[in-house]
């Protein structure tokens, strides 16, 4: 396994944590959970019958004995679990997913877009962001969170920006903004300009 992006999934895990892997599609972060021993148990599911096909080809190749569901994110997993990673899907389904009574007090969560109404809503349902990864892969640079049942203030630069605090990732944020600049109308140029007034706040903080 050499992405960076599912070592760092998979490093959000703990060794007591009942694994579910929402949306597992090929299965590798389950593969790799369950054959590095990384944790207590592990699970997969995916709304789209043909991901789950391929992930359970994964199972038996790598010969590893995990539980697969075709299912909208909980709803149809009947077995135990404490913690989902739910990676490589946009905030929308995300919430959308999150929106079930089975919803686990711990999430490992990775978007791929508004990562603001993301961080704001799971905070407003009472979670704690934990700790945040920036990961660049393939061109693109992930986000991935750690969040916890709990209270928390987050700043407005942490809602935006999050909490990994990595210095490349704010200046490749600022520099795409500030090549934006240009190209956008005037109000929607102030609001850029305001994300790197913070982002300059962050890059130059020791
Ligand atoms: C881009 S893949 C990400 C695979 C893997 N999680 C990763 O990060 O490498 C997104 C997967 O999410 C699945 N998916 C989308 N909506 C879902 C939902 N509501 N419940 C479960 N799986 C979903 C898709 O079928 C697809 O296999």
């Amino acid at each position: 396994m050499n992405s960076e992006r599912i070592k760092t999934l998979a490093s959000f895990v703990s060794l007591e944590d009942n694994v579910l892997d929402v949306g597992c599609d090929h299965g590798y972060l389950s593969i790799y959970l369950y054959k590095n021993h990384l944790c207590a148990s592990v699970l997969a599911s995916d709304i789209s019958s043909s991901a789950l096909d391929m992930a359970k080809k994964n199972f038996s190749k790598y010969q590893v004995s995990i539980k697969a569901y075709v299912s909208d994110g909980f709803e149809s997993v009947d077995a135990y679990f404490d913690t989902a990673v739910i990676a490589g899907m946009g905030t929308s389904t995300i919430l959308h997913i999150l929106d079930n009574h089975k919803c686990p007090n711990k999430l490992i969560i990775s978007s791929h877009n508004d990562l603001f109404k993301l961080r704001k809503t799971l905070n407003k349902k009472g979670f704690k962001l934990v700790k945040e990864a920036s990961i660049w892969e393939n061109g693109h640079y992930y986000s991935i969170m750690l969040w916890e049942k709990g209270r928390q203030k987050l700043t407005k630069s942490e809602l935006l920006f999050g909490i990994s605090k990595s210095r490349d990732y704010y200046l490749y944020l600022f520099k795409k903004n500030k090549e934006l600049l240009e190209k956008v109308p005037f109000l929607k140029r102030l609001k850029l300009r305001y994300l790197n007034y913070l982002l300059k706040g962050l890059i130059e903080k020791k």
